[in-house]
């Protein structure tokens, strides 16, 4: 696992005969590391993140989402409750990160939801380990309640929600596919460029992209098969997060909203240029969901389906399988605190909901495998048996085994 300092150092001493070899793309000028002339793109490809092994008949990779709670410090109630309030009457806004992290119901979660995301952690290393995960696919919402970026409280969450909360075992190697969800967002382009740029430095397990932006694509090659995963930034596609009361609005995401026909291309024009037998979109938001839909997505969806790809999204904390406008929807958002309302109760809204890992009083915590090869994917729903001291939040009888599994067979175009 690299460390930031010792990546610094010896790359700045490399850095003007090594640059040159490196395969550095793009001039990523607009992240600088304080006191130092090393831009983020200098050092980016000097080593790189690790990646998925290739060449396996069938390999399996893990989906997971929504789990990033450790060592989150809420604002207290005193501030919330009095000061936030009389600040606003007198017309004074306060940042949206400490507005956001005044949310009453994360602040009342905050306890239960740090250990469910310890205890999912061992569930999914026991899964991984049984199954030979070779990677990770996260689609989000990695640090609650406001995100990180590059300051001391942000870094030490960093390394409790994500680096120590993840090793051991299969999390020693394998890489993490990351992707940006709205939690993700609030602290605006320094947390985005915190992620995005500094994290993959920070070590070597976290992957994302190789030009340092919220949106990228990657290949996992098999034998005989391959697959293309686009990752996007869903939060820019949502006009909700335009508005000026939003927590969400800021100048990045104001910024990539008006561009966001940059992501769309690059979907397109990335599904377009690729041979793979499985197309895949990565993303943080549902467009197909038991809670709400985000119609807002409707362009991303118009290219997956003419693609035939699948798409893997979060946000609802609970597991799901949709089956929508003929394409499959894997919801795999409850590897942190998870919520029944968020996949109604329990109950099917409709036949497209072909899955939901909830009932009428909870949902339960986990994460997806797909076991991917040239003729089909085997999909696979782990859900943790939730048994704690004097009760079970959510009862599975044998959670080793899949609660619930389908298969891909139908190729991607
Ligand atoms: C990268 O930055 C250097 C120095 O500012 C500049 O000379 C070069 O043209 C840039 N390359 C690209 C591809 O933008
Ligand atoms: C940054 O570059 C400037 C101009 O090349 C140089 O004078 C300065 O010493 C450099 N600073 C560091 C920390 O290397
Ligand atoms: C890059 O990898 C090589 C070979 O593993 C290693 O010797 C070198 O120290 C690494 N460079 C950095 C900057 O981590
Ligand atoms: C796990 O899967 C990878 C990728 O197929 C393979 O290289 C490795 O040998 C497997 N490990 C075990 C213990 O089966
Ligand atoms: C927290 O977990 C306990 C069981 O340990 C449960 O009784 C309680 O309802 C949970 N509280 C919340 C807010 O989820
Ligand atoms: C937010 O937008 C509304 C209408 O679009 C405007 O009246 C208001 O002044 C704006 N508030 C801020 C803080 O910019
Ligand atoms: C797709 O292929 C075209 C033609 O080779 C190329 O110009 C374009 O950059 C490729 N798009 C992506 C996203 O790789
Ligand atoms: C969500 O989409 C599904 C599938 O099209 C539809 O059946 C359902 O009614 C939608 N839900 C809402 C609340 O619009
Ligand atoms: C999905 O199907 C619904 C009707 O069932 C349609 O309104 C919608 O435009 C379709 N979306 C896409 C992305 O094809
Ligand atoms: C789910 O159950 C809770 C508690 O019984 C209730 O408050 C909520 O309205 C229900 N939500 C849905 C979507 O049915």
């Amino acid at each position: 696992m690299a460390t930031l300092l010792n990546l610094i150092a010896p790359v700045g001493a490399l850095l003007s005969g090594a640059l040159a070899q490196t395969g550095v793309e793009t001039n990523l000028t607009t992240y600088m590391y304080p006191d130092s002339n090393i831009t983020a793109a200098s050092v980016y490809s000097v080593n790189g993140s690790k990646v998925a092994p290739k060449g396996a008949d069938i390999l399996t990779v893990g989906v997971i989402g929504d789990y990033g709670w450790a060592g989150w410090q809420p604002s207290p109630d005193d501030f919330c409750l009095k000061v936030l309030p009389y600040l606003e009457s007198l017309g004074v806004h306060s940042p949206n990160e400490v507005r956001n992290d005044c949310d009453p119901g994360d602040k009342q979660y905050i306890i239960n939801a740090t250990q469910m995301q310890m205890d999912t952690s061992a569930y999914v290393g026991q899964i991984c380990a049984m199954k030979n995960c070779s990677a990770f696919i996260s689609v989000g919402d990695n640090f609650y309640d406001s995100g990180v970026d590059f300051t001391t409280a942000g870094i030490l969450r960093f390394e409790q929600a994500w680096v120590t909360m993840y090793q051991q075992g299969v999390f020693d190697y394998a890489p993490w596919y990351q992707c940006l969800g709205n939690h993700d967002v609030v602290p605006g382009q320094s947390g985005v460029d915190f992620q995005t740029k500094v994290a993959p430095l920070y070590d070597d397990r976290w992957y994302f992209g190789t030009k340092g932006l919220p949106y990228y694509t990657y290949d996992l090659t098999g034998s005989d098969w391959s697959a293309t995963f686009v990752v996007v930034d869903s939060d820019c596609f949502l006009s909700s997060y335009q508005k000026n009361t939003s927590v969400y609005y800021n100048s990045y995401t104001q910024a990539c909203h008006s561009t966001r026909q940059e992501q769309l291309d690059f979907l397109s024009s990335t599904f377009s240029n690729s041979t793979a037998e499985w197309k895949f979109l990565q993303l943080h938001h549902p467009y197909r969901s038991a809670a709400t839909n985000e119609t807002d997505l409707e362009p991303l969806m118009d290219i997956v389906v003419a693609h035939k790809a699948t798409v893997m999204n979060g946000h609802d904390h609970c597991m799901g399988h949709f089956y929508s406008n003929d394409t499959n929807f894997i919801l795999s958002g409850a590897a942190g605190y998870p919520q029944a309302g968020d996949c109604n109760n329990g109950t099917a809204p409709g036949p497209y909901a072909k899955f939901l890992g909830a009932n009428s009083l909870s949902a339960a915590n986990g994460f997806v495998t797909m076991d991917i090869s040239k003729n089909v994917i085997n999909v696979e729903y782990y859900l943790r048996d939730m048994t704690f001291d004097g009760g079970d939040l959510y009862s599975v009888v044998y959670d080793l085994d899949p609660s619930y599994n389908f298969q891909i067979t139908q190729h991607s175009c």
